[in-house]
């Protein structure tokens, strides 16, 4: 575990729920209290965080930073895409694909190789087409230099990334216009945004704001769990036991629960911000306005169940209490792409598993950026289906 996740987890040990850093700054470990921010949120009296200001010049017109009317009519208008049900014959198809263009033994750096399969399964659901090249290098750039963005936002030191953000804005331009101009792309995500008017930078935004959503998040996701599996290899058995069901288009409360209980112990998107429009009072707590809120489900995913550290799919078919279960969010803002994650998941895990016989893995390190991943390299080799 990365040294500043084990800080956090230590000064957070004991206490309210709230960890105030220099009166302006505070981390909040407890789901009862960050339910109620975010309930404050769904009824207007925040707004995201003010660190996040810088984050504006590269998707200020997309889901992830509107607010008020704009978010809602953006939101209307997106959603139907969000609630389709998606075509799970293809996206086996690309996972299957993805595979067989590997060889038959060898080593599987993650989440590299997962990064690339994800970014094809959401092409395939946001614009059911294959997304030209360029987009994968473009999203890894893209994530690193939020994660430094939202950073300056706190420290407030910003070391000209205002012009490496605009640099980037144009490089998406270039892919993404050509998108908007061609009919290609009109059944999907790019038409329903033309037909209800909105402008090119509110399309550009929304683009990158899917995809910098829906791939790094749903891949780490993903990775989590195989790293999970390989110490929990019993619960892999479960997996591979299940996967014709979900092959065969049905559901499986076992590959589901097992999902659910990975993004508990490593919820990708782990830290989120929010920031009070006037004074917010929550219990003791007092949150004055432009403060910056860290809600963390990483944290209050390890402090608010029964045994937290231990990774237990089965406990999601116990009678549990969820409403400390956060890692979508919840409320006005809650993750658009919910539903398309845990498919996008399921399926790849269950291909994936069905296909690949994992002979060893490597140590796992964890990166904390906006995203939190994992870095390990499995070797394997194809499944013998004979
Ligand atoms: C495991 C995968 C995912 C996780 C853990 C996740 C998590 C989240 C969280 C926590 C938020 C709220 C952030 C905040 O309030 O500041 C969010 C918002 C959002 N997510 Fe996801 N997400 C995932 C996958 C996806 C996918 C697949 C898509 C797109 C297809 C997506 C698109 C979005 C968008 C557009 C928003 C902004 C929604 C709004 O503000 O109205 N996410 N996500």
């Amino acid at each position: 575990m990365s040294i500043i996740l084990r800080l956090l987890q230590y000064i957070t040990k004991n206490g309210e729920g709230v960890y105030t850093v220099g009166n302006k700054i505070h981390l909040v470990y407890k789901g009862n209290i960050a339910l109620e921010i975010l309930r404050l949120d769904q009824a207007g009296s925040l707004r995201k965080g003010v660190n996040l200001r810088l984050l504006e010049i590269l998707i200020g017109k997309g889901l992830l930073l509107l607010h008020g009317t704009s978010h809602s009519q953006h939101r209307m208008v997106l959603k139907p895409f969000f609630q389709k049900t998606q075509n799970n014959q293809s996206l086996q198809a690309i996972v299957q694909h993805h595979i067989q263009e590997i060889p038959s033994t060898g080593t599987l750096i993650f989440p590299t190789w997962s990064d690339e399969l994800f970014m094809k399964l959401i092409g395939e659901t946001l614009f059911e087409s294959h997304l030209p090249h360029g987009f994968e290098p473009l999203a890894k750039k893209t994530l690193s230099l939020a994660t430094k963005a939202i950073l300056a936002g706190v420290t407030g030191f910003s070391w000209g990334l205002q012009s490496k953000l605009q640099d980037l804005v144009n490089e998406w331009k270039l892919l993404i216009q050509p998108m908007i101009v061609s009919n290609q792309f009109d059944i999907g995500i790019i038409g329903a945004m033309k037909s209800a008017g909105f402008s090119e930078d509110e399309i550009i935004s929304e683009v990158i704001t899917s995809i910098m959503a829906g791939h790094e998040t749903t891949s780490s996701s993903f990775s989590w769990i195989v790293m999970l599996l390989e110490k929990y290899k019993h619960v892999k058995e479960l997996i591979r036991l299940e996967a014709p069901v979900i092959l065969s288009g049905g559901n499986s409360s076992i590959i589901k629960n097992t999902i659910k209980e990975g993004l508990r112990l490593y919820p990708p998107a782990w830290i989120y911000y929010r920031s009070p429009l006037t004074s917010i009072h929550i219990g003791q707590h007092t949150f004055r306005k432009n403060d910056i809120i860290l809600i963390s489900p990483y944290l209050i995913h390890r402090h608010d169940w029964e045994e937290p550290q231990k990774f237990r799919p089965s406990r999601w078919s116990e009678h549990i209490d969820p409403s400390s279960f956060i890692p979508f969010s919840r409320g006005a803002r809650v993750c658009i792409g919910q539903a398309i994650a845990m498919r996008h998941i399921e399926v790849a895990l269950s291909v994936f598993y069905n296909e690949i016989e994992v002979v060893s893995s490597s140590r796992c390190k964890t990166n904390v950026g906006v995203v939190l991943r994992p870095a390990f390299n499995i070797e394997y080799r194809r499944a013998n289906h004979g």
